[in-house]
């Protein structure tokens, strides 16, 4: 046995003293261990549970809904309900949101509301690369029960996020706004075991993520940022890059917490309906509010993406986050453009010049 070993719970306890309120928050986030630990349990055993495949359903998004996504938001709505401290939720997986009355004899405990992308990269379930789950927690109104407004909070009013990476160790990686630490699943005993005091992102990297099969539909600023890693030592950045694209958004941000990187979903043209890929609420607002807390940036190119004002529940925005100095560039870069302060957009050469322009 390893007494000396900080749990989760162990961790909460220290970091979460201001009285009742932060005491509830730390017994929620011990709840979502909970989930994450049946849903671990469950991708891990993958085929062996019947549980690969895709469903007939489609979800809100329109997107085919795989058995885990269902059995996974599944975990979460039963911990949430039961475990009497959430008012409601919002999930990927479902078009409305969740309102839960307190039950009878219940003292109103509910001070939180929920929102999850209960399974992240789905597509990658049944190819057995990793996939994860992603939360971010909210305060709920106070004595009146939650309308579906009640939801539209900025990032930066996040009281706690993270996500669970089921890869081949489980890890949750959380804050609650000191700092950013890692667990890792101790699967005999079932604890989640501090393995990653105070996650710090390199502010500096040579490696980056994007889908580069959509090059053609980027905005100039993200197509020079990407030619420019791409042209390494000859190039104007003098150094060589390295890309990587797991298709999870949670183990490509795992990554960069782990050894620094950028990260990119920007706008682009492919759907004009469609601002971005990456939802705002599930997605977005939770991975910056870990990034941020790991000493990275995380921005839609053109504002931080803890400040945006939400305006539904299920809405899309352009990803940028990473280490500072990147997305910092990849700012000025996006400022350059829109202003027409840079001499590379003046030029009559830049179409030309331009490796994905058509
Ligand atoms: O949830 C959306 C998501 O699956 C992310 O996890 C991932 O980063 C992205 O979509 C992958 O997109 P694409 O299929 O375009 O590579
Ligand atoms: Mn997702």
């Amino acid at each position: 046995m390893h007494l000396g070993r900080t749990t989760l719970s162990k961790f909460l306890i220290q970091q979460l003293r201001g009285g009742d309120d932060e005491r509830d928050l730390a017994a929620l986030l011990v709840d979502i261990a909970a989930a994450v630990k049946a849903i671990s349990s469950m991708t891990s055993k993958g085929a062996l549970a019947g549980v690969l495949g895709s469903l007939e359903s489609t979800n809100v998004q329109g997107e085919t809904q795989k058995k885990l996504d269902v059995l996974s938001d599944q975990a979460f709505i039963n911990t949430f309900q039961l475990g009497g401290l959430t008012a409601g939720l919002v999930s990927e997986e479902n078009d409305q949101p969740m309102v839960f009355e307190p039950s009878p004899g219940e003292v109103n405990g509910r001070r939180y509301l929920a929102v999850f992308d209960p399974l992240d990269g789905s597509s990658n379930i049944d190819v057995n690369v990793s996939v994860g789950s992603i939360f971010s927690i909210i305060r709920a109104p106070k004595g009146r029960r939650v309308k579906p407004e009640d939801f539209l909070q900025s990032g930066a009013r996040q009281l706690a996020a993270g996500y669970a990476i089921y890869g081949p160790s489980t890890m949750l990686v959380l804050s609650v706004g000191q700092g950013t630490h890692g667990f890792t699943l101790d699967r005999e005993v079932g604890n989640f075991i501090l393995t990653h005091r105070d996650i710090q992102i390199p502010t500096q990297t040579s490696e980056f993520a994007i889908n580069t099969s959509n090059a053609r539909f980027w905005e100039p600023p993200v197509q020079r940022y990407v030619q420019e890693c791409q042209a390494g030592k000859t190039g104007p950045r003098e150094r060589d890059f390295n890309m990587r694209w797991i298709a999870s958004m949670v183990a490509d941000v795992h990554r960069i917490l782990m050894r620094g990187g950028v990260f990119m979903y920007p706008r682009d043209t492919k759907d004009p309906s469609k601002p971005g890929r990456l939802r705002l609420m599930y997605e977005a607002n939770p991975m910056a509010m870990v990034v941020e807390q790991a000493g990275g940036l995380a921005i839609t190119g053109r504002e931080r993406i803890l400040d945006i004002a939400p305006e539904a529940i299920h809405q899309r925005v352009p990803v940028i986050l990473g280490s500072k100095e990147e997305v910092d560039r990849i700012a000025r870069y996006h400022q350059a453009f829109d202003t027409g302060t840079d001499e590379q957009y003046r030029s009559p050469l830049f179409k030309d010049r331009s490796l994905f322009q058509e």
